[in-house]
């Protein structure tokens, strides 16, 4: 998408369509509910008015109604996008909003939108209370580019509805102001082309992205953006010692991929510095191997690597960004399949760090391939850690699709995570990983088994990652839940979701700001 912001009043503004918001003022539980617009402009207020009163629109969130040919404006159309309540309004309810306005265009297929900045018409801004200028900014581009993408890359009789241009259009205010909403919206674009680049690579099916495709669209973002990429393969994992990550790849005809990504910010970093290291669970196919998975909804498992599109999508983000802080990305990619090479339960493999493990499960590929990849970005010279997987069903049982699972060994660490979340919209919810759950994974064989049985699925997996996460202070994001979209939503196609691309770029910040 073209995007550009101009500020002038919207009226004026030449556009097959224009986009303005509206929000429910009424409070009380059973108040009828009073639509308002969030706009400046008495020419956009005229023009939207009757249908405001009819009471047909309630501008609930993402509700919408067109009008054509409104009356003293220059736009061919106005659409009017609900946002909810003024009372609960946030910035989360702006980046739907935007989204909702473009999917709104593409069926229609109209090609050039512009959505107005909201602005409260009041004389004081009490319905914009929540709505930080660059926070707003950056939210409604990120919903407006969030919302584009189709998923439809093979279909053959795909139709191309994509909306080529945007215009943000924002009241001409103070110099601070404008430089505010134009600071929003350049980091708005960096995050959700970030978050759209690691969409693609969840979205590609299995044969397409093996673990080398995955080096190589690994290698070429960082070629782009500026930062320095090395892809290994099995010698490395041999010369390295990673037994548990190896064991996974053993199987597949696909040579697995090690993809280390570094970022150091302009005239580096002292040596006592802060380095954070971002560790991706790369399974480019999850089949279970041995322990094979039934054939139902098998084909889902090509997402199986939506934690390392996470973290190449991150990187970009981080390289365009430039935070002051050294960032290490490690994606650990392979293939899980079942082969007369391929481990098997019973097996016992020793990490890099030394620790045995006795294989129970080998669907329980994820901590294994992690559990290298963690303690490599120590040896790396990693002082925290985040990790994100799709890694148990158990977390999808517990959590369903809105919230990550979330875990951590470190207080100070999981609260600089969760500061970023006002920001970055996306959701988590901490679940416990204390030691007295460490007791379901000991194995009488070696030093730690790779299941700990039904109960508390989620929390024994991270309870595993822990284990090579040691003392550095981590944070695990079990994502199984929310890497695809399974159903369309009005600001969202159904698909890959890109989620933690966001929060993890603002964790990174908040240590290099
Ligand atoms: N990739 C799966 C987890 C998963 C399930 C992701 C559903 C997305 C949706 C993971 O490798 C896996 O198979 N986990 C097993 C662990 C079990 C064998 C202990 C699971 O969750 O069943
Ligand atoms: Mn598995
Ligand atoms: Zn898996």
């Amino acid at each position: 998408m073209d995007t550009k912001v101009l500020f002038q009043d919207a009226s004026a503004l030449a556009t097959p369509m224009l986009a303005v918001f509206a929000v429910d003022i009424a409070t009380g539980k059973d108040a009828d509910p009073i639509p308002v617009l969030l706009n400046t402009s008495d020419a956009v207020t005229n023009a939207a008015e009757k249908f405001i009163r009819s009471g047909e629109f309630k501008a609930g969130l993402c509700e919408t109604l067109l009008l054509h040919a409104p009356s003293g404006l220059k736009a061919e159309r106005l659409l009017i996008v609900g946002l909810g309540k003024a009372k609960t309004l946030s910035v989360d309810e702006v980046r739907k909003g935007a989204g909702a306005a473009v999917r709104a265009a593409k069926p229609r297929a109209i090609r050039d939108i512009a959505i107005a900045f909201p602005e409260d018409h009041a004389l004081s801004d009490e319905h914009l209370e929540n709505l930080p200028c660059v926070m707003t900014s950056r939210a409604l581009i990120e919903g407006a580019e969030l919302a584009e993408p189709e998923w439809d890359t093979y279909r053959s009789d795909r139709k191309d509805l994509s909306v080529r241009s945007l215009t943000v259009v924002a009241k001409d205010g103070e110099a601070l102001t404008n430089a505010e909403v134009l600071q929003g919206f350049h980091e708005g674009l960096i995050l959700a082309a970030a978050q759209n680049f690691a969409r693609t690579l969840v979205n590609e099916p299995g044969n397409i992205l093996t673990p080398t495709e995955m080096g190589k669209r690994a290698k070429a973002m960082c070629d782009a953006a500026g930062l320095t990429c090395e892809v290994f393969s099995t010698a490395k994992l041999t010369e390295l010692k990673m037994g548990a990550f190896a064991a996974v790849a053993q199987g597949s005809a696909e040579p697995p991929a090690l993809i280390v990504m570094t970022y150091i910010p302009e005239g580096g970093v002292a040596p006592d510095a802060p380095v954070m290291g971002l560790v991706g669970k790369g399974i480019t196919f999850d089949t279970g191997g041995i322990s094979i998975k039934p054939a139902d909804n098998m084909e889902k498992m090509k997402y199986d690597m939506a934690g390392s599109a996470a973290m190449i999508g991150a990187m970009q983000a981080i390289a365009a960004l430039k935070p002051k802080v050294k960032v290490i990305g490690v994606v650990c990619s392979a293939e899980n399949m079942p082969d007369g090479k391929a481990f098997k339960p019973g097996d016992v493999v020793t990490a890099m760090s030394g620790k045995t493990i006795e294989i129970i499960n080998t669907d329980a590929e994820g901590r294994l391939v992690l559990a290298d990849g963690l303690h490599y970005a120590k040896t790396l010279g990693c002082t925290h850690l985040v990790d994100a997987a799709t890694l148990t069903g158990a977390c999808v049982v517990a959590l369903g699709y809105n919230n990550v699972g979330l875990f951590s060994n470190d207080e100070e660490t999981w609260e600089k995570f969760m500061s970023g979340i006002p920001k970055s919209g996306e959701s988590f919810w901490r679940l416990p990983c204390t030691d007295d759950y460490r007791d379901q994974i000991k194995s009488q064989i070696g030093d730690i088994m790779n299941t700990g049985g039904r109960a508390a699925g989620a929390v024994t997996a991270a309870m595993f990652l822990k284990e090579f996460a040691g003392d550095t202070p981590w944070i695990h994001l079990d994502i199984a839940g929310c890497a695809w979209n399974e159903e369309v939503k009005p600001w969202l196609p159904k698909g890959p979701t890109g989620i933690a691309v966001r929060s993890i770029v603002e964790w990174v910040r908040s240590y290099g700001a």
